[in-house]
């Protein structure tokens, strides 16, 4: 498309000083060094704006000033507290740093947002929102930020504070690629990590903490799975026996003032926060709390009746569930729509074995269990529809069990093979969550025991379903509406990570999310493939960005896992590198 902008990124592939992440659509830079100070006067729409230590008010009016004050803060934040000096990315003892020269400076910030925000912009739909922008830095030190909405406004301050590195002569901040001129915008509308907050309770730190590396990122979705069979962590006042009893334990729980903080915090960032309740599998829990709502809580052996233990679906054919779940919605769905426009209703792994052991049903032919099913669904979407928001489900909702669905949901794939392009095709919505790419909890081992004997030696060496690990370079090597015809690549919404948490915690969560999150972010930001030339972009090109990207996020509090040994990063890539 823009063949200019492309060469200029291929002139500096082997060059630390252009790591962006994820790479802008387009972008040329020159070779001159600015440093910056935090006296940098920052206006925003001509009127100068707070630009330390501000933090947008709670509540669910949002504002675009306040909005954009917030990340001017964060900008300064990442800036002139938490950056770092890129040796690890230059060789060995070199002399990498410009010379002090603080009076060569940027002068002045000014954003300018050409368009209105409106209530969609702060929960927006796939595609309600434009994140376009660009930034440019004069060789005089002026910097222009331009965007239609505050998210674009967002993206340009998180893209503009990648400029600069830390001198090691003390509180020195500098960049040594002025001019620059960036135009940026996403491929894709939905760039989302999947949070499992029900197998292992994450807390609110860990989840926040979460939405600032994502929102580095570029990425802009953040789903909540908050409830299974394991726990039911989320508060919900008119049902408080839920998680009284299905929390793991009375701290280990979610507060209406919790998740509203959570959506806040998301909203003030760029990230849409969306709820899941999986059902009617993967609920078990709830007979904890409410008994004879469902069936074949904790049976064994668990392998005839779900997927891992405990098991436990709703009973199909009790009019007892449908008053649960209106009750359920009726308290948390209206703490849903003043920040999300999105509410998933799961359904995976509905096994319908289950229903052969529900009293009511004693069967598990499809041709007895569709019609509920649909008759099921349909009420939960209909009561989500009537409170403003679109459903999201998971794929065996069409590829199982052939349910009808509104032209409104959304289908979120993770099975693999061809099912992200045959739904495409077929005319669904759909979010790419392929078990094969993107379930970053894969290739670990087993959690699940063996006893000595056939167990053991069947299952010997204990690799889990899903193994091997997904390679950060396997990652970036997949795009959503790969393979999709043109006319239909539209529905491919994007990709999420899923995060499921059999073992995972705040002790190993951000180097399980990142960098590999990173990768699958520039690919549904910018693509995996140069635009100029057609030719997949080289792991050379990628990896010395993606080593200084791992070092900002660390410097930023994200324990974001090396890819490379210092001895790589110091070198150019070709030093480690396997040629055939
Ligand atoms: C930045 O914006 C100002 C005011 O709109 C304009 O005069 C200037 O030319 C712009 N600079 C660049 C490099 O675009
Ligand atoms: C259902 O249970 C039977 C044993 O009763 C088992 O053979 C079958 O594989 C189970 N089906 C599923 C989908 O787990
Ligand atoms: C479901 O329940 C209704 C009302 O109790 C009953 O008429 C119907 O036969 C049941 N369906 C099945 C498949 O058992
Ligand atoms: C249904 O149950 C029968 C008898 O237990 C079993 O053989 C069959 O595999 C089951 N079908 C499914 C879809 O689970
Ligand atoms: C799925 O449902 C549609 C209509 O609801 C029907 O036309 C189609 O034959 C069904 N497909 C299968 C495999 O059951
Ligand atoms: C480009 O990447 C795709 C996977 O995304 C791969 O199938 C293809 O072989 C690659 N092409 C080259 C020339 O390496
Ligand atoms: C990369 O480093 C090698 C030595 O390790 C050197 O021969 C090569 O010219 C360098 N390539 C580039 C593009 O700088």
């Amino acid at each position: 498309m823009l063949p200019k902008a492309i060469l200029a990124i291929a002139a500096l592939a082997f060059s630390p000083a252009n790591a962006l992440w994820p790479i802008p659509q387009k972008i040329t830079t020159g070779d001159s060094v600015l440093f910056i100070d935090e006296a940098v006067r920052v206006t925003y729409n001509g009127v100068p704006i707070i630009t330390i230590g501000y933090n947008p008010p709670a509540g669910s009016n949002f504002n675009s000033k306040e909005i954009v004050q917030g990340a001017v803060s964060r900008t300064f934040q990442s800036i002139f507290t938490n950056n770092f000096v890129p040796w690890k990315l230059n060789p060995r003892n070199s002399n990498f740093e410009p010379k002090l020269a603080p009076l060569n400076r940027i002068q002045t910030i000014a954003i300018q947002q050409t368009g209105k925000d409106t209530a969609t912009t702060f929960k927006p739909r796939a595609g309600d929102v434009d994140e376009s922008y660009s930034l440019t830095v004069s060789k005089n030190g002026q910097v222009n930020i331009s965007a239609k909405t505050s998210t674009g406004i967002l993206h340009a301050l998180e893209t503009f504070s990648q400029l600069f590195y830390q001198h090691s002569a003390g509180h020195y901040f500098y960049t040594t690629q002025v001019p620059v001129s960036i135009q940026d915008s996403p491929n894709y509308p939905h760039r989302g990590v999947m949070l499992d907050l029900a197998r292992t309770y994450q807390t609110v730190a860990d989840i926040k903490r979460t939405i600032d590396a994502m929102s580095w990122n570029k990425l802009n979705r953040l789903h909540l799975h908050i409830t299974d069979s394991q726990s039911w962590p989320l508060v919900i006042p008119s049902l408080p026996k839920l998680s009284q009893e299905g929390a793991y334990h009375p701290s280990l729980v979610y507060s209406p003032a919790d998740l509203a903080g959570i959506f806040q915090y998301g909203i003030d960032r760029g990230v849409e926060v969306i709820t899941e309740i999986d059902m009617p599998g993967h609920i078990g829990v709830v007979e904890l709390a409410y008994s004879d709502l469902i069936v074949a809580y904790q049976e064994m052996p668990y392998q005839y009746y779900c997927a891992e233990p405990p098991c436990g679906a709703f009973s199909l054919n009790d009019s007892k569930v449908y008053d649960f779940v209106d009750k359920l919605f009726d308290d948390l769905l209206p703490r849903v729509t003043p920040y999300s426009s999105y509410f998933h209703t799961g359904g995976d792994e509905l096994n319908a074995n289950d229903s052969m052991i529900d009293p009511r049903l004693k069967s598990n032919s499809s041709d007895v269990l569709q019609p509920l099913l649909q008759k099921f669904i349909s009420h939960a979407h209909s009561k989500i529809r009537a409170q403003g928001l679109s459903p999201l489900v998971w794929e065996e909702m069409v590829t199982t069990w052939n349910l009808t669905l509104g032209s409104d949901t959304v289908v979120q794939s993770w099975l693999g093979g061809d099912a992200v392009k045959n739904l495409a095709e077929s005319g669904y919505k759909v979010i790419d969550t392929d078990y094969n790419f993107y379930y970053l909890d894969c290739g670990r081992g087993q959690w699940v025991n063996f006893p000595n004997g056939d167990s053991f030696n069947t299952y010997y060496p204990f690799s889990d379903w899903c193994a091997p690990t997904k390679n950060w370079r396997l990652i970036y090597s997949h795009d959503p509406a790969k393979g999709v015809s043109k006319a239909n690549a539209k529905n491919v919404l994007g990709g999420e990570l899923a995060i499921w948490s059999e073992m995972i915690d705040g002790s190993n969560m951000d180097n399980i999310i990142w960098p590999r999150g990173s990768a699958a972010g520039e690919v549904w930001w910018s693509g995996n493939v140069d635009t100029a030339t057609g030719q997949n972009r080289s792991q050379l090109e990628v990896t010395p960005r993606l080593n200084e990207f791992r070092e900002r996020m660390l410097a930023r509090g994200v324990n974001a896992m090396p890819i490379q040994m210092t001895y790589c990063t110091q070198l150019n890539a070709t030093a480690c590198t396997l040629f055939a």
